[in-house]
């Protein structure tokens, strides 16, 4: 008999190895500028650390965990996550007794029975990150700042930053009642699960798959406007710094996160890419759950990145691609020609890798020779887009298509670059 790897686990084969030294090189280094030291915590917990700190009706819990007994009859659960294992070692070792903020982050596996497909492993790997003892807006923006550093580090491309505020246990009384009335009226379209979860936690029913569930839940009442002055003040706080650290995000009252331990900020980084599996990291501050497991009143925030989810990316960009150009500026005619000619220099004076073709072609011509470069944007500029002062920005991986004004060029390319 030939044995192989269980299903939903795989092995990572040398030629591999590298990506994932390379990725967890860049976080540490990342991570240690802000501050931050590692923590290592076992694979294996008592069940009931994570049934109590995820909760029960959420799909990690009630579906997804690798539970046993053990030969004394004890229930122990393979980590679906590090955040309630991190805390329990933050309590034990009684840490709070230190410094008064710990910044602390661990990277490893992590196991969850979901059906495996593209970007979704039963054994995947996290690099997971937490503020605890800061109740402060700052550092929500700080923490979603360096992970979008961090992604920007590698060039991943075509992400979205999607933020939401989920309120304090005050908020969340008077919308979990609206909420039930809401879904109420559509208990005949509602699946058994979100039946039941309806009564005993409907937030979860934000988490269900099943389309039918998806169509109601899409208009159903928004969170944030129950939000209590304080998680108001909170949240527009949160907002306020990211737009001053030229963060781009958009709010979706709907990200509710799959997690119960959450409160106040969540947020999630999505790419167009992965299909249906395009969260690669996701985190929100849960100042309640120390408490809830028996520790001291303390306050933290985090978040986890999927590194399957970056790998997967970045080998399919990165290894056919790997030295293309940033940006292939296509010209299309002589004044064109002329005005892009000086751009290019000026951009690589900025370190941005960019070419052109001095053949005054077609453009059918240019853009077979970017994509055989392998630039990763093109931006093209004829006689038309000159007298508009609007240009086209080609994504060679998406085939998306928008415009991009051409007044200070140098800076909103540059921007797309580096981003
Ligand atoms: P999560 O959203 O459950 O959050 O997971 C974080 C990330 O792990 C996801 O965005 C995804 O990239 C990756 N991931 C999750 N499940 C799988 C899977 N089956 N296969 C591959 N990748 C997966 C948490 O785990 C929270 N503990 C994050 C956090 C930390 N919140 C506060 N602190």
């Amino acid at each position: 008999m030939q044995y192989k790897a269980v299903k939903g686990f795989k092995d990572t084969l040398p030629d591999k190895v590298e990506t994932w030294g390379q990725i967890e090189f860049e976080a540490k280094r990342l991570f240690d500028l802000f501050g931050y030291k590692e923590i290592r915590v076992p694979v294996l917990e008592r069940a009931e650390l994570f049934a109590r700190g995820i909760g029960r009706d959420t799909d990690i819990v009630s579906k997804e965990m690798y539970t046993f007994q053990d030969r004394k009859g004890t229930w122990l659960a393979m980590r679906p996550e590090a955040t309630a294992s991190i805390l329990r070692a933050f309590i034990e070792h009684k840490m709070h007794e230190g410094f008064p903020v710990h910044k602390l982050f661990t990277i490893g596996p992590m196991f969850r029975y979901e059906r495996p497909q593209k970007g979704r492993r039963r054994q995947f790997h996290q690099i997971d990150v937490e503020i605890i003892g800061d109740a402060g807006p700052r550092s929500d923006s700080e923490l979603i700042y360096m992970i979008m550093q961090f992604f920007s580090l590698l060039k991943l491309p075509d992400l979205v930053l999607q933020i939401n505020s989920l309120g304090c246990e005050r908020c969340r009384a008077p919308f979990k009642t609206v909420l039930r009335e809401y879904l109420n009226k559509y208990f005949i379209q509602l699946c058994p699960d979100c039946r039941n979860r309806m009564d005993t936690n409907p937030l979860r029913v934000f988490d269900c798959k099943v389309e039918d569930c998806k169509q109601v839940i899409l208009n159903a009442p928004s969170v944030l406007d129950f939000l209590c002055s304080a998680c108001n003040r909170h949240f527009d706080d949160v907002m306020l710094y990211l737009k001053k650290l030229d963060m781009d995000f958009e709010v979706n009252p709907g990200l509710m996160r799959g997690l119960d331990y959450y409160t106040r900020t969540t947020f999630e980084v999505r790419t167009r890419e992965l299909g249906a599996q395009n969260a690669v990291a996701g985190g929100g501050r849960y100042d309640n759950l120390m408490k809830e497991f028996g520790g001291p009143d303390i306050p933290a925030i985090g978040f986890a990145i999927g590194e399957e989810r970056i790998v997967e990316i970045l080998e399919e960009h990165f290894t056919r691609k790997a030295d293309g150009p940033d940006i292939f500026l296509v010209a299309l005619g002589k004044e064109a020609e002329d005005k892009v000619f000086i751009w290019l220099q000026e951009l690589r004076r900025y370190d941005i890798k960019c070419e052109m073709n001095y053949q005054s072609q077609g453009l059918k011509a240019q853009m077979r020779y970017a994509d055989r470069l392998g630039a990763k944007k093109v931006l093209i500029v004829g006689e038309d887009e000159l007298i508009k002062g609007k240009g086209i920005l080609r994504d060679m991986f998406s085939k998306e298509q928008t415009g991009i004004p051409l007044d200070n060029v140098i800076d909103r390319l540059m921007r797309l670059v580096k981003l």
